[in-house]
């Protein structure tokens, strides 16, 4: 079975991308530019948390952006159509946390369950299929990924039991109980609107997802997925992390010849798109060299 042919049964699953914020330690860049409309080496940053919904099968997806932004994001990606998928969107106003991508997205959302994938964060390596593919069989209840990091006390941290039973979730602790931070992937069953709704703003003023998840913990409905060593996890927000990821996408690319978060190529693989649609996508990008990529992935 190849690995894009598990699509058909998550067919109702939605996908939102979070891709607001104030990207404050990305000024002066993010003065007049979105940070998820920023590079990453070849493409927009958003392009990878695309590909990450796009490799689970999701179709139909609701992209949330700040207000200024909002239309460079749609002449970015349209409606969806040219890669076979829907994408709508919708406007944050201000930065009032990641648990508000529900109250916005909640028509869109319409009792389906969700994913949400943070518009600033790159998943990439030889798990990340399998652990989503775990996240999909999970029809009930949260799936997290937790990742090891060396500075865990400034994400959110999860920590588990030898069988993996989630104890608990501490958001930036001062003494992490764990190293294993919280990703900026989560599945959700449709309740996740009605949780939302219960959340009230932290001392940061914000609706967190950590209450989120600690409703579903206390509902015994919280799951957590491990990646390993072979999974690379970037979040992108400063000048270092930004360019760091460029570094090692480029590495990547250069050295096998294959691109990493490329949509179109992803949509042709899923078999949203055919050969044609391809070479249509593909004229306008002759000149950068990512036209010509995808011409390639035909001729192989
Ligand atoms: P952060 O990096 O925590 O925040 P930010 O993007 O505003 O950047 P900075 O801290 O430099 O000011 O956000 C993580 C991701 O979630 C990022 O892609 C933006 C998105 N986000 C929103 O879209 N809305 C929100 O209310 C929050 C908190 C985050």
């Amino acid at each position: 079975m190849s690995e894009f042919s598990y699509s058909i049964s998550v067919m109702k699953r939605k996908g939102i991308i979070l891709a607001g914020g104030n990207g404050s330690r990305l000024a002066p860049i993010t003065k007049s530019v979105s940070k998820q409309l920023l590079p990453i080496y070849d493409k927009p940053m958003i392009y990878y948390p695309l590909t990450t919904l796009m490799l689970a099968g999701i179709k139909d997806i609701l992209i949330i952006t700040n207000e200024r932004d909002n239309q460079n994001f749609i002449n970015l990606l349209g409606d969806g159509s040219s890669l076979g998928i829907s994408i709508n969107y919708a406007v944050q106003s201000r930065p009032e946390g990641i648990a508000q991508a529900f109250l916005i997205g909640e028509a869109f959302i319409n009792d389906d369950p969700v994913v949400l994938v943070l518009g600033d964060n790159l998943f990439h390596g030889y798990e990340l299929i399998a652990k989503i593919k775990q996240a999909l069989n999970v029809t009930n209840g949260a799936t997290i990924f937790g990742y090891p990091v060396s500075d865990p006390e400034r994400y959110g941290v999860v920590d588990f039991d030898s069988n993996r039973k989630v104890l608990s979730i501490q958001e930036k602790p001062l003494h992490p109980k764990s190293r294993y931070a919280i990703t900026g992937l989560y599945f959700f069953d449709s309740s996740v609107v009605k949780k939302a709704h219960l959340v009230s703003p932290s001392t940061r003023g914000e609706l967190e997802v950590t209450d989120i998840h600690n409703m579903y913990l206390n509902e015994g409905s919280l799951n957590v997925e491990l990646f390993g060593r072979g999974m690379t996890w970037l979040d992108t927000g400063t000048f270092d992390s930004l360019n760091d990821a460029s570094s090692y996408i480029r590495t990547l690319e250069n050295r096998q010849s294959l691109k990493v978060g490329c949509p179109e190529e992803v949509a042709w693989r899923q078999g949203w798109i055919d050969s044609n649609d391809l070479k249509l996508l593909a004229k306008p990008l002759i000149n950068s060299g990512y036209g010509n990529y995808l011409l390639n992935l035909l001729e192989k």
